[in-house]
């Protein structure tokens, strides 16, 4: 009686343990060590609710670790997911360089790789086994082409000032890449200063007063690689006693709420979309490479592009 009595509490803690396969079978969770940037941004804390909804018990076990901005929390990370054995990695990289030695550490390891939202620079991209993410080039592009167009009519010159996203993170590289394309074939524009606000609120404000204090009132334009750069900025602007939206035209990126609010304020003129809600999609590509299945390389997210005028309208429908 007794061991029938043991062999039923081991079978149910068993059973606790596992999860269930989509057909309803039970099956091994699957870990997933997840390095996440930091919580830097509005996207950022919607990416990190997100990823944690898909990575999710029973299918999922999680062990997720907050980098705060830094690539050595993110390297101490990747190594103890390795030393844990974790099924599969993924991670959001701070910056594109200095991957190579411990991605060469999970691949000995056999440990697949999910490179979300920022890339990597390697020189053998069989390092990792897929991508997903926006394609933060085009999002500049998209901030250009909306600038050439609001600027229709406009004399020259048009001095713009750029707060630039974490210096070396793909995002900062790719958006300033994306959008002088677009605006370096008009002769009327300028990029009269350009520095980092390391995608912060607290940063952004820092970073425009040093402009408007070097700058005095010869800006026309803010382009900031985030929302929550421009919105810290709004704030320099409106101290300094002039109207955001107004004496400087503001486009950035991400289209989150905060964005959504300051555009209805008439506060911020546009904001381009980088979508962080891809839980879903990174769970797919987990399953699939955790059962060797072939993934594409890389995963691109549908982004939109949001003006003022459509602000308030659409406020009511974001979800981030
Ligand atoms: O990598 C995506 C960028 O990182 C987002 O645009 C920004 O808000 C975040 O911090």
């Amino acid at each position: 009686m007794r061991k029938i009595v043991m062999m039923c509490a081991a079978m149910l803690a068993l059973s606790a343990c596992s999860g269930s396969a989509p057909d309803g079978s039970a099956s091994k969770p699957i870990t997933v060590g997840f390095s996440q940037v930091g919580a830097e941004s509005e996207w950022r804390s919607a990416n990190t609710a997100s990823v944690k909804a898909a990575l999710a018990p029973p299918e999922f076990r999680l062990k997720f670790s907050d980098a705060q901005q830094k690539q050595e929390n993110q390297i101490k990370a990747l190594r103890s997911f390795i030393a844990q054995r974790v099924d599969v990695i993924a991670f959001s990289p701070v910056v594109e360089s200095g991957w190579e030695t411990v991605l060469r550490e999970a691949s000995a390891a056999r440990i697949p790789v999910v490179l979300t939202d920022r890339a990597v620079k390697v020189s053998d991209d069989s390092l990792y086994a897929t991508f997903i993410g926006s394609d933060f080039v085009e999002e500049g592009r998209k901030a250009g082409r909306w600038l050439v167009e609001d600027s229709k009519g406009k004399a020259g010159p048009i001095r713009i000032v750029e707060l630039q996203g974490t210096v070396g993170s793909a995002p900062a590289i790719d958006r300033m890449k994306g959008f002088r394309e677009i605006i370096d074939a008009d002769k009327r524009f300028a990029v009269v200063r350009s520095q980092s606000g390391d995608f912060t609120r607290a940063k952004g404000k820092e970073v425009m007063e040093a402009f408007l204090k070097s700058q005095g009132r010869d800006i026309d334009v803010l382009f900031a690689h985030n929302d929550d750069m421009a919105i810290g900025a709004i704030q320099a602007i409106e101290e300094a006693g002039l109207k955001p939206g107004q004496d400087i035209r503001i486009v950035s990126i991400d289209g989150v709420r905060g964005a959504f609010e300051a555009m209805k304020a008439g506060k911020l003129n546009a904001t381009i979309e980088c979508n962080p809600l891809f839980g879903e999609q990174l769970a797919q590509l987990i399953r699939d490479v955790s059962a060797g299945r072939p993934v594409p390389k890389r995963v691109e997210v549908e982004e939109g592009v949001f003006t003022a005028d459509q602000a308030a309208a659409e406020l009511p429908k974001r979800k981030y």
